[in-house]
């Protein structure tokens, strides 16, 4: 009896030796000191020992069983620490390593050009105001002086709705909105998107944006006009080299809303007038229209053509746009790239 107690000792060392696991360990326990485990066994064996040996046997057996208790516990907590450092190990930090790089978005291009557009004027007094760009014929046709048989009213042009309703060809329409709901003096400019039927190229497209300007008060001239945009056109392109000291031109032209009216030109600022292939040798870039208001749309909001007079100007952000970042092709603004809007 005594040798197989020393033999189940021995073991049960040997055992929880390989013993790897927390749960393995839980097993030999239930191996030795379970219910139908090895000691169990062995006190049950006590039946046949002779009476005179049994208290010496069974404190043999208490003091094994002891032993056992003490080495499961013993190797239950270095198992439970070797588990803890295996887990603190595979979670460790490295507070050395570089940050994973957070993706930046940019102000696109168009939004960059238009804020621009916006702080000038608001710099020069201008109000900014919006208008709808669903219009009904009368504030994208009629009140501007697009008559029904303008070529401007072509459905070649326009994307109709329905009879009477169309997304604006221009800003222009905005104009009329202002002056119906106020009176002079008017300083307003109007950015916003613009829908024609236009074929996609290198420098059209279908849907841009524009900038309408309007001025209405007394006294005002064609001088304060050319002014205006000299002064607006240099500061816009300050930033390009030779860009403040751009020169300005203004071209006759024809407008249906304006009259006087002109088409306007900046120096060109790639290569400073002596003509090159972004200004196709003229040395001049046409930028947008503008004129004195006709005294017929002031008629039609019912402004006082002989005590007031204004002056109208409009054109592309796009093209605004695309001298100021060096832009060669429309389609790059509406792509949606983030490699593109990240170059500016
Ligand atoms: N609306 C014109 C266009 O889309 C641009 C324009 C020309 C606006 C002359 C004006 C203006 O206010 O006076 O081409």
């Amino acid at each position: 009896m005594q040798e197989q107690i020393q033999q189940l000792e021995e073991r049960a060392s040997q055992r929880l030796h390989e013993v790897a696991s927390l749960a393995d360990l839980e097993e030999v326990r239930r191996a030795l000191l379970g219910k139908k485990g090895e000691l169990t066994a062995l006190l049950r064996g006590m039946g046949g020992v002779a009476a005179g040996e049994r208290p010496r046997m069974g404190q043999l057996v208490n003091d094994a069983k002891l032993r056992i208790e003490a080495m499961l516990e013993a190797r239950g907590a270095e198992l439970t620490r070797i588990a803890r450092d295996a887990a603190l190990a595979a979670e460790i930090i490295d507070v050395t390593l570089p940050a994973r790089a957070v993706p930046f978005g940019r102000r696109h291009p168009l939004t960059q050009t238009s804020d621009d557009i916006v702080r000038i004027f608001s710099g020069l007094g201008y109000e900014v105001v919006e208008g709808p760009e669903v219009e009904t014929l009368y504030y994208n046709f009629d009140a501007l002086n697009i008559g029904p048989d303008h070529p401007a009213r072509d459905e070649k042009d326009s994307l109709f709705i329905s009879d009477n309703l169309v997304m604006r060809t221009e800003t222009s329409a905005v104009q009329i909105h202002v002056m119906e709901s106020r009176q002079p003096p008017v300083k307003i400019i109007a950015p916003g998107r613009v829908y024609r039927r236009d074929a996609v190229d290198r420098t059209h497209s279908a849907i841009f944006h524009q900038v309408e300007g309007l001025l209405v008060d007394q006294g005002v001239t064609f001088g304060d006009l050319k002014g205006t945009l000299t002064a607006f056109l240099q500061q816009l392109f300050e930033a390009i080299p030779g860009g403040s000291s751009l020169r300005t031109r203004f071209r006759p032209h024809y407008f249906p809303f304006t009259e006087p009216s002109a088409e306007f030109d900046i120096s060109c600022i790639f290569c400073g007038g002596t003509g090159c292939s972004t200004c196709k040798g003229t040395g001049w870039i046409e930028l947008g229209g503008c004129g004195m208001v006709h005294p017929g749309v002031l008629e039609n909001v019912r402004y006082d053509s002989e005590t007031y007079t204004g002056f109208a100007f409009g054109f592309g952000i796009e093209r605004m746009a695309m001298i100021k970042f060096g832009i060669d092709n429309i389609r790059l603004f509406y792509d949606n790239d983030i490699r593109f809007s990240q170059q500016f």
